[in-house]
């Protein structure tokens, strides 16, 4: 398994000041990708912690979630927000914005565990993700929480093209792709969470998140970032 990096207090503050910064760019370019992004960030962290990680650790994993689609906002609106299917072209457009993102990062000297968790958080457990077609435990741990993370908040969420489905239905789906998109550890993890929590989907608006209920892992909030 790759080695989760830790950073000290001095680069934590560094990264949430970026971090804080650039979710403002995407909540003034995208709000759905904004609010997607906040839900991700709460999911993953809760995830990070029912597996075990320190709670700081947890709440980088939240700061990377809160950028992960970062380059969508480069991508140009037709693309971004078209609701019917998507060209080759179009798609491979889009399929850069883990690049974008992580290169964005990276010249605002963002620490590695969050440039890399957005470099590969489409990468698939059996290697037939991008952008580099990582396979298993080369994927970096952090981009497989996250990937679980996003695409259960993708389930689980109305798009124009969609209706959401229930907690049940997207842990039946992120089930059926254990071990071919995602890492089976990571969701068995997930499931025992999500069985574990009732009430588990975050609530769909922009104000801040409820208090953490006892007994329960940290929830990233916002408010975090605010100083
Ligand atoms: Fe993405």
């Amino acid at each position: 398994m790759a080695l989760v990096e830790h950073m000290n207090t001095e680069t934590r503050r560094s990264a949430q000041r970026i971090v804080g910064a650039l979710a403002k760019s995407i909540r003034e370019r995208d709000r759905i990708t904004y609010e997607h992004s906040r839900r991700v960030a709460t999911y993953a962290q809760r995830l990070a912690r029912s597996m075990g990680w320190p709670r700081k650790l947890a709440y980088d994993l939240a700061l990377s979630a809160l950028v992960h689609d970062l380059g969508k906002t480069w991508i140009e609106n037709e693309v971004l927000h078209k609701e019917s299917a998507l060209s080759t072209q179009e798609r491979t457009l889009m399929e850069r914005h883990p690049q974008i993102g992580a290169r964005i990062l990276e010249m605002y000297g963002a620490p590695r565990l969050i440039v890399e968790a957005v470099l590969h958080h489409h990468e698939a457990f059996d290697g037939r993700g991008y952008p580099d077609r990582l396979t298993g435990d080369t994927i970096p741990i952090a981009a497989r929480l996250l990937s679980v993370a996003d695409t259960f908040d993708a389930l689980t969420s109305e798009r124009p093209y969609k209706a959401a489905l229930d907690c049940q239905q997207a842990a039946a789906h992120i089930q059926s792709s254990a071990g071919t998109y995602f890492d089976p550890w990571v969701v068995a993890a997930f499931l025992a969470l999500l069985e574990s929590w009732p009430d588990f989907l975050v609530p769909r608006h922009a104000a801040p998140l409820p208090p953490e209920p006892a007994a329960r892992p940290n929830i990233w909030s916002h408010d975090d970032l605010a100083g």
